[in-house]
């Protein structure tokens, strides 16, 4: 057997056991973490857009790498989407805080910022992503169009990190889809929302095969309202003005 005292390289040993008791804590941890998901979540074989990780029936997509930011920025996505029409249902008020979850570039970010924040009613955005490289492109869009009142957070994977009881209207504009933990993103913002809260869902209508999107990066209304019902959430309504998307929208209870 290896001791101590007879192995000749005393200081190589030390560093051999705490690498391999790091080694035994992380796969341990990795452990712990796969059978927590195990619970919510089911692993499945990957689809050609999926990471193979399914929730309450519905794979989850993989995340649009900020090597594609400049489809956000497309000149045909007015025209597509008709973000002016998206805003009007949004029921923006000036002062309101609200908080705009996987912004990338901050294309809707930046339209709601004016909105909310003209002359000195205080309102502001909130525009969080997962990816730095998009935050970057968000700060410097922000700057160009000389908007003070967009406040950036790096999101975590399982959390939107805002602070709680702060948000009048989240917006996730073609995102909730691709969270790698929906479960926990949804319950850290409802409880960053203030009381009566909204939160808006915009996702490629599922149900229409018009609409010219590969299917893991669509969701169905019914799919949506099916992931929203396991929180703190009341259905408020849809709106099926959009070319594309449907805007399914809850209220806090
Ligand atoms: C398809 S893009 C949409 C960007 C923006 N909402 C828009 O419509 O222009 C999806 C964005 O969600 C971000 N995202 C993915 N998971 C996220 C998470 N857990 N928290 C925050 N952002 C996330 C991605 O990094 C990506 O920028």
């Amino acid at each position: 057997m290896l001791s101590a005292c007879r192995f000749p390289y005393p200081r190589l040993y030390s560093w051999l056991t705490m690498l391999l008791l790091a080694v035994a804590g992380a796969l341990a941890g990795t452990a712990a973490q796969a059978q927590k998901d195990t619970g919510r979540y089911s692993m499945t074989r990957p689809s050609a857009d999926g990471i193979g990780k399914s929730y309450l029936g519905r794979e989850i997509s993989g995340v649009m790498g900020w090597q594609g930011a400049a489809w956000l920025e497309r000149d045909e996505r007015q025209q597509e989407e008709r973000a002016d029409l998206l805003l009007r249902e949004l029921g923006l008020q000036p002062g309101m805080a609200v908080a705009d979850i996987g912004a990338g570039t901050g294309y809707y970010a930046r339209r709601i910022a004016p909105l909310v924040g003209s002359g000195n009613s205080g309102g502001l955005v909130y525009a969080t992503d997962v990816q730095p490289e998009m935050m970057k492109m968000l700060e410097d869009g922000a700057k160009k169009a000389g908007l003070t009142n967009i406040k950036p957070v790096l999101g975590g994977l399982q959390s939107v990190n805002l602070p709680g009881s702060s948000i009048d209207l989240a917006l996730m504009v073609d995102v909730y889809h691709e969270l790698e933990y929906p479960f926990e993103v949804l319950d850290s913002l409802v409880r960053a929302l203030k009381p009566g809260g909204r939160i808006a869902f915009v996702e490629y209508r599922l149900e229409d095969p018009r609409v010219p999107i590969k299917p893991l990066h669509k969701m169905s209304e019914a799919q949506v309202r099916k992931e929203a019902s396991v929180h703190a959430l009341v259905w408020e309504r849809t709106a099926h003005t959009l070319p594309w998307q449907h805007v399914v929208i809850f209220r806090k209870k």
